[in-house]
């Protein structure tokens, strides 16, 4: 019976320190990078605080509706999509009703591409614009839900733009030069690209952002774009309002396969990043279930900057590098199911029957010329299994990923050794959910 063998008393010390080693919020990155360009996790974790260096490769084909035949000369956004872009290629000019200079964020998704055709008569058209990416792009990948709606452009506001967006512009005279979309929209574009251009020598050729589809803002249309084909749209009637094409796209289903072919035509470098998670600032105030910067003081953000403009002055993204996305997924794979099990708390109905199941499902990772006396050798066959020995160590995203592996190869390998009773054990499991935090766990599908 398993339990004779667990009569060994468990070294204290190493119980102590499974505890709290490891980078702060390493679960909350590990969710942010599992999330990275990810439509069903994005809306469980709008709220992003994290920057990514991010590529795409050339020849990537990208779309633009517009309210004219020529090619865009300057800063304008892109979708991955043509159903995206067809839903700006149809606006009215002058863009949506109280819509382009109203700052209606929190209303839904943004329509940044908004400069639709007027044939003067009862009939709109627009025209869909068809681009080829004309050279490696090199991109900033601000994460979370960072188009909107919502609170989500808060570390785009917060941090990139130093609170210098004005979110309360309200309507007012169309201004000369528009871009099309809400106003505080408008201003992150001219701002970021400005940034790029000034701060950041040029190194950076746009911004990518999701909102209900991934989009670019993409600075340099003529520098970074062959234009491959134009089309005219079918004509609508005018009285079809935005808000009936806006909420036909917001209702478009992203599956998990959608968003792996087209969002993955980006590139994202896991290796180069800053996210606010890695410094020591309070971004759960009051329990707050997700992070918020709206209170964190100006200046404890200014060092989060100042790394991230060293980061995209000092790194080129790379495509090659390791993909911890994929780890994460490996690791949820492997564990979220079982985990849920344990953690329902009914699934067992003695503690003789959750030992057979743990053991048999640690099988693998037992070495029983040693077990239980060398539960180090447990837990680091049981990391070794996801982890492969030439991943990366250093880094935020490695060293977050790492322990949340850590975390959940020690509770189990804890549980095992020791012998717990049945709730305690099942306690432990419960834990490890809490600090987890997976979607996959907190699902009640
Ligand atoms: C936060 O949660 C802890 C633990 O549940 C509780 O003791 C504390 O009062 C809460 N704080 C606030 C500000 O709600
Ligand atoms: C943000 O703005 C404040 C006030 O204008 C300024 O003191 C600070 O240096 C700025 N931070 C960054 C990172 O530019």
């Amino acid at each position: 019976m398993v339990n004779k063998l667990l009569a060994i008393p468990l070294l204290a010390g190493l119980a102590a320190g499974w505890k709290n080693d490891g980078p702060a919020n390493a679960n909350h990155l590990f969710n942010a990078v599992h999330a990275v360009m990810r439509h069903p996790e994005l809306a469980q974790f709008p709220n992003g605080v994290s920057f990514f260096l991010a590529s795409v490769p050339q020849g990537t084909r990208f779309y633009h509706g517009t309210g004219h035949p020529e090619p865009i000369p300057g800063l304008q956004w892109v979708a991955f999509e043509p159903e995206h872009a067809l839903n700006f290629a149809r606006m009215a000019r002058g863009g949506p009703p109280g819509g382009a200079a109203g700052g209606k964020e929190g209303a839904g998704t943004q329509q940044p591409l908004i400069d639709g055709g007027d044939n003067g008569g009862e009939e709109r058209y627009g025209y869909l614009h068809t681009y080829v990416t004309a050279k490696e792009l090199r991109l900033l990948y601000i994460d979370g839900m960072s188009a909107g709606p919502g609170g989500s452009p808060q570390s785009q506001d917060r941090i990139l733009f130093n609170d210098t967006i004005n979110n309360d512009f309200r309507g007012g005279p169309r201004v000369e030069g528009s871009l099309g979309g809400p106003a505080p929209d408008q201003q992150r574009a001219r701002l970021g690209c400005q940034m790029a251009s000034e701060t950041w020598g040029g190194r950076i050729d746009g911004i990518l952002r999701t909102e209900g589809d991934f989009e670019i803002i993409m600075c340099d249309f003529e520098n970074s774009l062959d234009i491959v084909r134009v089309v005219q749209t079918k004509p609508r009637q005018r009285t079809r309002s935005l808000e009936e094409s806006g909420s036909k796209f917001g209702k478009r289903g992203f599956t998990a396969r959608y968003d792996d072919l087209r969002g993955h035509q980006a590139v994202i470098d896991f290796e180069h990043m800053v996210s606010a998670f890695s410094y020591d600032i309070d971004l759960f105030p009051n329990n707050a279930t997700r992070p918020m910067l709206k209170d964190v003081p100006r200046a404890s953000l200014d060092p989060i900057k100042r790394d991230l403009d060293a980061m995209i002055l000092s790194e080129s993204p790379a495509r090659d590098v390791f993909n911890w996305q994929a780890v994460t997924d490996n690791i949820i794979d492997r564990y979220a199911a079982r985990l849920r099990t344990y953690a329902d708390g009914t699934s067992f109905e003695s503690k003789d029957a959750l030992y057979e199941n743990l053991e048999a499902f640690f099988a693998p990772f037992l070495d029983y010329a040693s077990f239980p006396d060398d539960p180090a050798a447990v837990i680091a066959s049981c990391q070794a299994q996801l982890i492969a020995p030439t991943a990366p160590v250093d880094g935020a995203v490695a060293q977050a990923v790492r322990h949340v592996l850590f975390r959940v190869c020690s509770t189990f390998t804890d549980v095992l050794v020791q012998d717990l009773e049945l709730d305690a054990a099942l306690d432990r499991f419960e834990e490890l959910v809490a600090y987890l935090g997976w979607t996959e766990l907190t699902d009640s599908n």
